[in-house]
């Protein structure tokens, strides 16, 4: 695994998810307290944009279906969910180590 820099501590603030990239990969980065995370950009249900999306305590939610997913774990917290309608989020968020260096922002790929 490779730690590549995405971005530094002054460039996101607590409660935000800002967009980054990695080894090609598009990501989302996001601050909750001091605890910074990485995961896929897009939601595993139908490729929503989750940057767009909001921060429930530990968790990102999709602002398309409502699903929200653990930004620890990548696991589903809360299937999609169209009026009343349950759908399935097909599979759990992939997510990324991420490093902190001096005031660089290091994300595993
Ligand atoms: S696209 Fe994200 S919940 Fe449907």
């Amino acid at each position: 695994m490779e730690y590549v820099r995405v971005a530094g501590t002054g460039d996101i603030a607590p409660g935000q998810i800002v967009p980054v990239e990695a080894g090609g990969q598009k990501l989302l980065l996001a601050q909750v307290g001091d605890a910074y995370y990485a995961a896929q950009r897009k939601c595993p249900h139908l490729g929503f944009n989750l940057c767009r999306g909001s921060l429930d305590g530990g968790a990102v939610v999709c602002p398309l279906h409502k699903a929200k997913f653990d930004l620890a774990t990548g696991k589903i917290e809360r299937d999609p969910k169209l009026l009343f309608i349950k759908m399935n989020a097909k599979s759990d968020l992939k997510t990324y180590p991420v490093k902190v260096e001096g005031s660089d922002l290091l994300v595993g790929v």
